[in-house]
Formats: C-alpha cells, sequence, structure tokens
C-alpha cells in the first residue's frame, strides 16, 4: 500500500470516528458510520448492522437496498461472522456456502463481529459488487471502526433497545 493510500485511510478512519457520540443511543451511532462508509468508499453498495436478538441477528441501521430481516447464527456469512466471533472477508459470494443474497449487485463482503462486555452483540456488514474488495488493510480499517463503536456503547446505553 502506498504512502497516499495509508494517509487516506488514515483520514477517514478519523472522519468516521469523529462521528461517533457517546451520548447517542447506539443505533444513532450505527445509522451515520453506514452511511459514512456507504458513501466513503468507493465501490460499497451495501453497509449496515445486523443485531443479536433473541439468539437471531436481524436487520439494524444501514444504508443501502432494503435487507433480510432475520439471520440465524451460523448461517450466512453474518450468522457465520457472529457464530464464529471473528471477522469474514469474502472474496466471491457466489463461492461462500450458504450465502445468503440480499442485494444481487453483492460480489465481495466483509462481516465484522461487535462486541459488548466480551460478547458478540451484532455485526458490521459491508458489501461490494467488485470481486475480492476487502483487503487486509480494509479489513484492519472496518475492525477499528467496529472497536471504537462497541467503546460507545456503554452499559448505560442498555436504556435503549438495541434491536
Ligand atoms: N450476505 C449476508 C446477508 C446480509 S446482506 O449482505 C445485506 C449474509 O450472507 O449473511
Amino acid at each position: 500500500m502506498s504512502t497516499f493510500q495509508q494517509q487516506l485511510y488514515r483520514d477517514l478512519l478519523s472522519s468516521a470516528l469523529a462521528l461517533l457520540d457517546r451520548d447517542a443511543p447506539p443505533v444513532s451511532n450505527m445509522a451515520n458510520i453506514s452511511a459514512f462508509i456507504r458513501f466513503s468508499l468507493p465501490e460499497i453498495n451495501w453497509a449496515g448492522f445486523y443485531l443479536l436478538n433473541n439468539g437471531v441477528l436481524m436487520l439494524g441501521p444501514f444504508c443501502g437496498q432494503p435487507a433480510c430481516l432475520r439471520i440465524p447464527l451460523g448461517k450466512g456469512v453474518c450468522g457465520t461472522a457472529a457464530a464464529k466471533d471473528q471477522t469474514v472477508v469474502v472474496p466471491d459470494v457466489h463461492a461462500f456456502p450458504g450465502h445468503i443474497a440480499c442485494d444481487s449487485a453483492s460480489s465481495s463482503e466483509i462481516v465484522i463481529p461487535l462486541h459488548m462486555n466480551g460478547a458478540v452483540i451484532g455485526v458490521l456488514d459491508i458489501d461490494s459488487p467488485v470481486f475480492s474488495r476487502f483487503s487486509d488493510t480494509e479489513k484492519e480499517f472496518f475492525e477499528e471502526i467496529a472497536g471504537a463503536l462497541e467503546a460507545t456503547i456503554a452499559f448505560d446505553h442498555l436504556q435503549y433497545s438495541l434491536c
């Protein structure tokens, strides 16, 4: 990665972190992060959150085409990332067994688990119309955003239902 690209990602990260407001409900921060990712990075057609509710991932704040409402743990890319508690990068969604197609434009995908007090509470899901869109650098970039978002989800924010 060139120095220019490294600086670009640092700037993008600063802009994303500047959007986070510790005094806002988690869904408000998630809504802004979704829109930021969708519109600030090239070749992204869907960015958003699925939040665990009674053991099922429910559609949360997002930016993109309407998407499926429920994803069982262990199913699809989102359910796999949540069940394994690890980031899943899929260079070609058509080659991922059990991939759930919400937007037919999607060709590659990355899903990052979100935590509170060490437990998975949902995922950040990002889709691209381009194959192999997500590099290790972008994986780190999105994981940093997810980590910063987690830090804003304080215990007192539980007054706002996550889902
Ligand atoms: N492709 C995801 C479903 C969500 S959409 O991409 C918005 C999956 O397989 O879990």
